[in-house]
Parts: structure tokens; sequence; C-alpha cells
């Protein structure tokens, strides 16, 4: 059976600890991989801008012996898609060619036609509604800076939205508490809400809501803020940031927090908006281990997905 990653309802608990722990070795000793994917073709198709996924996939599918296609849906040398191929004739006709589809784009509907229609595995490299390979990444991360995520307590402060998604799902996944604290207006996704909250008591994890970032940092061991203005948000900003203005990470909520939080972010970040300088730059700031995990992570999801390690 072809398995995709269209978000991480994909994954059960084990299979998300396998990626993670997959990309614990992978980072420890990269040319242990070194041709897992030799004469595979990884097509990479982006409708909105990247620098962290679309450079960490192609370093990475080079890495692992394999040819990587970054494509783009506009321009002279965009896809068709783009003039309005179809999801279902594009699934086929790239199934024929290249061994697995990354693919970052605005509807979720787009992934999981792909994953219909076509015959090989589609990763979600970001879509309004999810980002799973951050999320990824970030319990690789975790893991790395606490030891562990089982019974780690992680504090989203921001809308809730895509990256905040991906994180719900995977709290109970890993076994690490997530508490979303978003403006009443701008709360997350009500599917999302309840999947994360049953698969967080199947999993004997909570999900909980809140709005008041300084009473829902206390005690965390991750603070994890994004951008208050999503990619295809633009017409909102002024809305959005008005709505958010209290909901920046700043010292003071580092600080009522505690020493053993760390700083997350998905990068990019807009400084004096969603983080202050000092709390990027600061000693509690891991952002550049996560963009630096989502080499490792993707890779050990691409090995496991195309088969060149087994899921269990
Ligand atoms: N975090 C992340 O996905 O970054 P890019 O938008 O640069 O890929
Ligand atoms: N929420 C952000 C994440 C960027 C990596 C966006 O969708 O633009």
């Amino acid at each position: 059976m072809t398995r995709h990653l269209r978000s991480l309802l994909d994954l059960s608990p084990a299979d998300t600890m396998r990626v993670v722990d997959l990309a614990v070795e992978i980072k420890a000793d990269p040319s242990s991989c070194a041709t897992a994917l030799s004469g595979k073709s990884i097509a990479m198709i982006f409708a909105k801008q990247s620098t962290r996924t679309r450079i960490s996939f192609e370093v990475g599918i080079s890495q692992l012996g394999a040819q990587s296609l970054a494509l783009s849906t506009s321009g002279g040398s965009g896809m068709q898609m783009g003039r309005g191929e179809t999801i279902h004739d594009t699934a086929k006709v790239l199934s024929r060619y290249v061994h697995a589809i990354v693919i970052r784009t605005f509807g979720q509907d787009h992934v999981d036609g792909l994953a219909e229609h076509g015959s090989i595995p589609i990763i979600n490299a970001l879509t309004d509604m999810y980002h799973p390979c951050q999320a990824l990444a970030d319990l690789q991360t975790i893991r790395e800076h606490h030891g562990t995520t089982k019974g780690k307590r992680l504090v989203w402060v921001g809308a809730g939205n895509n990256v905040a998604h991906s994180l719900m799902l995977a709290g109970p996944r890993a076994g690490m508490d997530v508490v979303c604290c978003c403006p009443r207006s701008l709360p997350p996704n009500a599917f999302v809400l309840d999947q994360a909250r049953a698969d967080a008591a199947a999993a004997g994890t909570k999900i909980e809501l809140s709005h008041d970032p300084h009473a829902a940092v206390v005690g965390a061991d991750v603070i994890y803020s994004d951008t208050w203005v999503s990619m295809g948000e633009e017409d909102e900003a002024a809305r959005l940031l008005q709505l958010l203005a209290d909901f920046e990470v700043d010292e003071a909520l580092m600080t009522r927090a505690g020493k053993q939080a760390i700083f997350m972010h998905c990068l990019p970040a807009h400084r004096g908006e969603e983080v202050t300088d000092e709390v990027m730059d600061g000693p509690q700031s891991v952002v550049f281990d996560q963009a630096e995990n989502r080499l490792h992570a993707q890779k050990a999801l691409l090995m496991l997905l195309l088969g060149a390690r087994p899921w269990s």
C-alpha cells in the first residue's frame, strides 16, 4: 500500500517516533544513508514561497543519492497546474515519471487529490491546513534539548494556524501536552481540535485551549511562535496584527515560563511582531536547530515512505 504524509493523521504514534528515531540516527551518521534512494527521482511542487523546506528537501534528496526536481506552478517555467491542468491528471502523469511528490500549496484538497489519483507517496510540505514536516523536525528538536518529548508541555502562542494544527496532532503522538494559546477570534480548526483531543485521550496526554499567554506559559517546556500573517493571508494583515498584538513572545513571557523553557519558531520570523530580537537570539532559542532538523527529519521520512527502511 502506498503511504503518504498528507498530514500527521497518516502516522500512528509508533510511526511518528520511528521518523524521529531515524532522523536522530541520520543526523549522527549521515553517511549511513548516502545511497539509500539512488536511482529515484522526487518532484517538489511549490505554489508558495519557501527557504527552509525547498532547500532542505533538495539537499536531503541529493544526500540520499536521489534526484530532485524543484517545480513551481507559476511563471514561464511553471507547471500546467498553474494554468488549470487538474490535480487528477497531474497526479497520474507525475506517477509515470517520479517516485514521490513533495508539494507546498494552498488547499489541503490538492495534497489529498494527488494522493487519491496518483500511485506514489505524496508529502505535504505545507498547506493552509497543516505543516507536518515542520512538526516532525520539531519533535526531533524537542528530544535533543529536553532528552525526550514524553511528558513535556508545549505552549503555542499565536493564531490557530497550519503549524499549530500539526503540533496539536504531533503532541499526542509523541506523549506531549499541547496548549493552543490563541485569540478567541483565531481558534484552531474545529476538526483538528476534535481529532487532537481524541488522539490525546487515547495517548493519555492533553490538548488545551487558552487565550491568555501570561497564564498559559507558566511551567511550559516549549514556547512556540509563528508569523502573525501566513502565506495567503496578506489581505488580512492589518486585522491579524491587531488581533495578535498581545501575543508577542518577549523576555517577560520567557521569564514567566521559566528557565527550562526553550523557544521555538518554524521561521521565517518577523522580529518585533510575534517575537523580539532578544528572545530569537537569546539563550533559550533553538530556532536554528529546528531549521537544521528539517533536513534530517525529511530524509528519514523519505527513506521510510520510499521503502529504504522498514517502518517497524
Ligand atoms: N518553516 C518553513 O517551512 O520555512 P520555509 O517557508 O522557508 O520553507
Ligand atoms: N504559518 C506560516 C508558516 C510558514 C512556514 C505560513 O503558512 O505562512
